[in-house]
């Protein structure tokens, strides 16, 4: 386990999606209150990048594109949505958001 510092809370916009770059590796960051979800940019379905196809309401994120849900909390898979969303392991400390970084999580598309 690597944690490490990703951004500052008050960086992420309530119920919005950021993107931001961690060792060379590109990472959408979440918020619903005090709960962080960080994951890999881009739909498990078919790739479609997260920052243009992705929108959160409270603890679900949906991926406009084929209407794939997930539940932000435990990255799995609501209603159509047939894969999981990787999730990385995230904490508040203080007003820093970590999280624990060692490899990049990927998927494998069909
Ligand atoms: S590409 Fe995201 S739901 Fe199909």
């Amino acid at each position: 386990m690597t944690w490490q510092r990703l951004c500052s809370l008050s960086e992420l916009k309530e119920g919005g999606l950021a993107k931001l770059a961690l060792d060379g590796v590109w990472i959408m960051v979440a918020r619903a209150g005090d709960r962080i979800a960080a994951f890999p940019p881009h739909c498990p379905h078919m790739a479609e990048p997260l920052e243009e196809s992705g929108v959160c309401d409270g603890e679900t994120l949906t991926c406009t594109k084929h209407v794939w849900q997930w539940d932000l909390r435990t990255g799995e898979a609501i209603g159509l949505a047939e894969k999981p969303l990787a999730l990385y392991p995230t904490e508040c400390r203080g007003e820093d958001v970590w999280i624990d970084f060692d490899d990049e999580l990927t998927y494998e598309h069909d």
